[in-house]
């Protein structure tokens, strides 16, 4: 099951906090489903990876959402809204280069983190 989800090639994990606290819930609901839209057009997340999605309901940031955070950099992402999720998906996920404008927090995991 887990490989019909790209589980085994995957190279980042994307978590979309969908509020309420941080975005109404309907503007967080409306930024997951562009972002799983476009992840699938773009053929991103699927059984050959390369990207894992993930909504939440609350990064505990609360405050300029909706908040993103993309590992394995740990980039976090203030504004995530459609247009937002856009250019992470194309200048991060695609093109590897980190959002500046929007990045507020970065907390890289330990590259040797599957040795332990
Ligand atoms: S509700 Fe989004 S980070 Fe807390």
């Amino acid at each position: 099951m887990a490989a019909k989800f790209g589980v085994g090639k995957l190279t980042r994990h994307l978590f979309l906090c969908i509020g309420p606290n941080c975005i109404e819930s309907e503007q967080g609901q409306q930024a997951w489903d562009y972002l799983k839209k476009r992840l699938k057009q773009l053929n991103l997340a699927g059984s050959d990876g390369p990207c894992y999605r993930t909504k939440c309901d609350c990064l505990r940031i609360c405050i300029d959402g909706p908040i993103c955070v993309v590992y394995p950099e740990g980039t976090w992402y203030k504004q995530a809204n459609p247009e937002n999720l856009e250019r992470i998906i194309q200048q991060h996920l695609i093109g590897g280069k980190v959002v500046e404008e929007l990045c507020f927090a970065r907390n890289p995991l330990a590259p040797d983190s599957s040795d332990r």
